[in-house]
């Protein structure tokens, strides 16, 4: 019997063969659901109509509102590779708040006065995947989120987050046209470093990034949820960066930790940002994805 020889091959070949019995509409982000963006009103798109197209109202990025002119996003959502030119070159650049569904035209489209990506940032490991954005006009107060500092409870391993983006939401390129959201779990640092030791899969390094996800996996930012929000106990604690493929097991999201790069932040906003969490309209720290929809199976696994 030379297959029971190989008992952990077998059961990885299973694994791979059976297909995955979560529903497609059950997915998210991955593994989410749909959220009311009154419910994430810090939650913003970024579009460029020019370069993405204008079915999706031209999305291609996520972002969190942290001041009433200044959004948060990773830097390597503004890169040449990302937007096929410099970002100063990229000239209708919006940000779009208080859309659930990309294709239609709820809420408002808001120019940008400036723009500072982080000189920091590392492309080899993805250290420093931060950058501002500066509104070309105020949205209403009341719509940012604070942004958590270094030694804040959120940070804690085992603290339930929740994860919101218009991304991709099983890994095949099906980018979702309604905001979605997952809860999360932040993950230890030391089950990270042993996810990404170093190699092609990527390096995960504690002082700048955060890993977050489930131990088995099924729930994750994917593409086109960069530079969105992970957010736990109302306050903005990582922006999606990086991971090996989506809510695989063993292979958790990778995070902007929020608190290495807050300094910067409040450096290249133009408005004083307030650290303590903004009024929204979250239930609670024990709800951060906000009511569950209609459309949308309860689907809120282990608190
Ligand atoms: N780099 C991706 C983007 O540009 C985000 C990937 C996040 N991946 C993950 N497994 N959490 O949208």
């Amino acid at each position: 019997m030379r297959a029971l020889r190989y008992p952990l091959a077998v059961a990885v070949a299973l694994l791979l063969a059976v297909p995955c019995p979560v529903r497609a509409e059950d997915r998210g982000v991955v593994g989410g659901q749909i959220v009311k963006v009154a419910d994430a009103p810090w939650m913003v798109a970024l579009a460029s109509r020019e370069r993405f197209g204008g079915v999706r109202s031209g999305h291609f990025c996520g972002g969190a509102l942290v001041g009433r002119t200044t959004v948060v996003t990773a830097a390597h959502c503004l890169s040449q590779e990302v937007l096929g030119v410099d970002v100063l070159d990229a000239k209708d650049l919006r940000v779009i708040v208080g859309r659930d569904d990309l294709r239609g035209s709820a809420g408002s489209e808001v120019p940008l006065r400036s723009v500072w990506v982080n000189p920091g940032f590392d492309t080899e490991t993805n250290a420093g995947d931060v950058a501002v954005l500066t509104l070309a006009q105020a949205v209403p107060s009341g719509r940012s989120i604070g942004m958590a500092q270094a030694g804040d409870a959120a940070y804690a391993p085992g603290t339930a987050a929740g994860v919101y983006g218009w991304g991709d939401v099983n890994g095949t390129g099906a980018y979702s046209n309604k905001l979605r959201g997952a809860r999360v779990l932040v993950l230890d640092d030391g089950l990270c470093r042993h996810a990404y030791p170093g190699g092609p899969e990527g390096t995960y390094d504690s002082a700048t990034m955060l890993c977050g996800g489930l131990p088995l996996g099924g729930r994750d930012a994917c593409q086109g949820d960069s530079g969105g929000p992970l957010v736990a106990r109302g306050r903005l604690v990582g922006l999606v960066s990086w991971g090996s493929g989506c809510a695989q097991a063993g292979r958790p999201g990778v995070y902007t930790r929020i608190s290495s790069v807050a300094a910067l932040v409040r450096a290249h906003s133009t408005e004083s940002l307030s650290g303590a969490p903004a009024a929204t309209a979250l239930p609670g720290a024990s709800a951060p994805l906000g009511r569950p929809q209609p459309d949308a199976p309860a689907q809120w696994g282990p608190r």
